[in-house]
């Protein structure tokens, strides 16, 4: 499982390891450079999981724009007095722009949805990704990619380069009626500099489903705030796409018991050849 640090200690300990499959798609968990020195093979479960992963993001967006969670709390708090005309008022997401940081397969699926909303898309891209991204969406520099974005979601695998990429710099660049989205981990956000900046008003809001330490509850400083809408790390978390990547997992497993290279083999490069 992606709670499960697979670091040099643990593998180490595993004299007969042959292969680890994460439950995941993102594998900052895994060591990879002593797996590949040992010659354990890692896998991951990519695509099985990229839907779902945007639906949740999208289900953050329009949420936190429409401020979904405090007017049922209010309702619950029975504050829901008269209709009024400027009674729980927030914001609209046509004819924004939605700020996709990462644009590989869930940064692209989330792009994909965005004309069914009305929203025009760009995206930041670090300049030692791959580069290969679909057509049709305007790739800014980090500075106009910031303050042009009304939404800004992240799709970033957590690296030594991504840690805490989210940092003063992007909220003090940030429009203050901006949202931040985070569906894929929380060591990619500077988590005190996002707090100091929500609460100086340097953006509207954030919704979380990945914070750098998991899991959390309302002692959290981020998960407590006001303007934060908080998840239990539920991206892949569909009855259909979970029953997917113990599919892929198994199937990773299998193929590497019997010889054969598993389908998503990550550390191919690195292995010592056979
Ligand atoms: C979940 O966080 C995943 O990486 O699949
Ligand atoms: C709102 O309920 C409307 O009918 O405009």
């Amino acid at each position: 499982m992606l709670t499960d640090r697979m670091t040099a200690d643990v593998l180490d300990s595993a004299s007969h390891l042959q292969i680890i499959a994460n439950l995941a798609v993102g594998y900052d968990n895994f060591d990879v450079d002593t797996a590949s020195k040992k010659g354990i093979m890692l896998t991951n479960t990519p695509d099985v999981l990229t839907e779902a992963t945007a639906e949740l993001t999208w289900a953050l967006m329009l949420a936190l724009a429409r401020q979904i969670v405090p007017s049922h709390q209010a309702i619950l708090a029975n504050q829901w007095k008269a209709w009024s005309p400027d009674s729980f008022l927030a914001t609209q997401l046509t004819g924004k722009t939605l700020g996709i940081a990462g644009l590989g397969r869930i940064g692209t699926a989330v792009a994909r949805r965005a004309p069914a909303f009305g929203m025009s898309v760009v995206a930041w891209q670090r300049q030692d990704s791959d580069g290969s991204s679909p057509d049709g969406i305007l790739r800014l520099n980090l500075q106009e990619f910031l303050q042009r974005s009304d939404v800004i979601s992240l799709h970033l695998p957590l690296t030594t380069a991504t840690r805490a990429v989210v940092n003063r710099t992007w909220f003090q660049n940030m429009k203050p009626t901006a949202f931040l989205i985070n569906t894929a981990r929380g060591g990619l956000i500077d988590e005190s500099a996002l707090k100091e900046a929500l609460d100086r008003g340097y953006l509207k809001g954030a919704a979380l489903d990945v914070l750098n330490e998991e899991p959390q509850g309302a002692s959290h400083p981020l998960v407590s705030h006001p303007l934060v809408l908080a998840t239990p790390h539920i991206g892949s978390a569909t009855s259909e796409t979970r029953r997917a990547m113990a599919l892929r997992a198994a199937t990773n497993i299998v193929a590497a018991l019997n010889d054969e290279t598993p389908p998503d083999l990550l550390n191919a490069a690195f292995l010592p050849k056979a």
